[in-house]
């Protein structure tokens, strides 16, 4: 029975909560493996709406044990605040589990996550705030605090103090901040340890135990492709890997069990942040689909830059991640429009280039190459099958298909959990 991977194929905020959220019922685990608070997934379930950021989106689908595993970063404020939320909603969220392995956020990288991305001015990420960075260079440093270290006072109280020995002279001497107080950092910590005790496991042997059981595993990206620390448009990236090689790292699961990776693609473009983006669109079609997509943050609020659907990043994601299934999102978005242009390829300074420059100065500089698809001007939120789609709607979705090389198994109409085009079953075990 399968591991599945969930991932973004763009710069995030594809509808990874939603796709998931249509696979929770059908699923056993669902797993987030990277990331943080820097997530938002907005999923929508009848006439209620939730937004999850550290929680994986599996925990609304009763029947399945939500895991945090070990590549996650976690900020502890944020699990409680969230757990408490849900719980309010009558939401059974008893399964969590939590990797003793995964790092905590001290409260420290959140302020030196704002104060380096101030100093940075105009060459800033435009990160999320929530110290993400900082907490994975701390664990690459090897200074990072575990969420297992929070059951051994003795250990915890020896490692934030090591931190600090750096941190403070950085937020001090540099930075023009107060020093942190190691007390401080430990009443922070320890204020959430107990009632996070009892979900802190071995997330890794419970996650392959149960795929020797033949359960069925979803594990859940945040961000995307190309927000990954390796395979994105780096520097202006998150922390970390949010391909699907990340899913086997971040839990503990090898790659000989991974069966299937949907690849999630919005059915054009949206970017939060700094960073190149050949598609981007800073003219009224950009706002048409700001506005019709309500392309705003989910964590930051921030208005989401937004562009026509780019192939070539689509076939990059595809390669990376292996994807085995697109679900291609949003496709209600673009209807009104008399044309869609789709790039298909990149001009740089006169070469064409069909795949993603491997320099990221030719991608800076990347002009896209349009092909125009006829639009459609029918309301298709409504529609339940792929035949009832308008002939273009149905063209497009076909010719992203080609383009990519991927077959497209969801398309998503709608928000709602119900508005989702089921073209194949993506957690049938794949063909031999
Ligand atoms: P994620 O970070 O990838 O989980 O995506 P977000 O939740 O940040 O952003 C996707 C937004 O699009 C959410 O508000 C979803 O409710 C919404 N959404 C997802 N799929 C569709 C769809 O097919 N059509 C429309 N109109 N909205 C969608
Ligand atoms: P989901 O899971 C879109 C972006 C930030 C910034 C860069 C680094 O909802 O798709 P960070 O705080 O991670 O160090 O910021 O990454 N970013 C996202 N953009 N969706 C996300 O998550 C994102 N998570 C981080 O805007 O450009
Ligand atoms: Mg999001």
């Amino acid at each position: 029975m399968p591991a599945i991977v969930l991932v973004g194929a763009q710069w995030g905020d594809e509808g990874k909560g939603k796709a998931t959220d249509l696979l929770g019922s059908g699923v056993d685990y669902v797993v987030k493996f990277n990331g943080g608070n820097n997530a938002g997934h907005t999923v929508v379930i009848g006439d209620q709406k939730y937004a999850l950021h550290l929680l994986p989106s599996g925990i609304l689908s009763p029947g399945c044990t939500p895991v945090i595993a070990n590549g996650v970063v976690v900020d502890l404020a944020v699990l409680i605040e969230e757990l408490d939320g849900l719980e309010a909603r009558g939401v059974d969220v008893s399964k969590l589990q939590v990797s003793a392995n995964a790092h905590v956020i001290p409260p420290y990288n959140r302020v030196l996550d704002k104060v380096t991305e101030r100093f940075l001015g105009s060459r800033k990420i435009g990160t999320t705030g929530r110290g993400i960075g900082p907490t994975y260079a701390d664990k690459m440093n090897r200074v990072g605090i575990r969420v297992q270290d929070l059951y051994d006072e003795s250990i915890l109280r020896q490692k934030v103090e090591a931190a600090l020995a750096t941190k403070n002279q950085l937020l001090v001497k540099i930075y023009n901040r107060r020093a942190v107080e190691v007390e401080e950092v430990l009443e922070e910590l320890l204020r959430h340890a107990e009632r996070i005790r009892p979900m802190v496991k071995d997330t890794a042997l419970e996650l392959n135990d149960a795929l020797d059981r033949g359960e069925t595993v979803l594990f859940e990206a945040g961000q995307a492709t190309l927000l990954d620390v390796d395979h994105g448009t780096y520097p202006f990236v998150t922390s970390s890997n949010a391909t699907a090689g990340g899913a086997c790292t971040g839990s503990g699961v090898a790659p000989t069990r991974v069966d299937r990776v949907i690849g999630i693609f919005k059915a054009y473009t949206t970017r939060v942040g700094e960073g190149p983006f050949p598609t981007e669109l800073e003219d009224e079609n950009g706002q048409f689909l700001r506005d019709a997509g309500h392309e705003y943050g989910t964590t930051t609020g921030r208005p989401r830059r937004c562009g026509w659907a780019d192939v070539v990043i689509g076939r990059f994601a595809q390669r990376i991640n292996g994807i085995t299934d697109m679900v291609i999102t949003k496709l209600d978005v673009l209807t009104g429009l008399e044309t869609i242009p789709v790039c298909v390829a990149y001009d740089v300074q006169g070469t064409r280039f069909e795949e993603m420059p491997v320099n990221q100065s030719d991608f800076h500089h990347a002009r896209p190459v349009y092909e125009e698809l006829p639009g459609w001007t029918e309301d298709i939120t409504g529609c339940r099958s792929f035949e009832e789609l308008p002939v273009n709607a149905q063209r497009y979705v076909r010719r992203l298909e080609e383009l990519m090389g991927t077959r497209v198994s969801v398309v998503g109409v709608g928000p709602g959990r119900e508005q989702s085009i089921v073209l194949h079953d993506m957690l049938a075990p794949a063909a031999a």
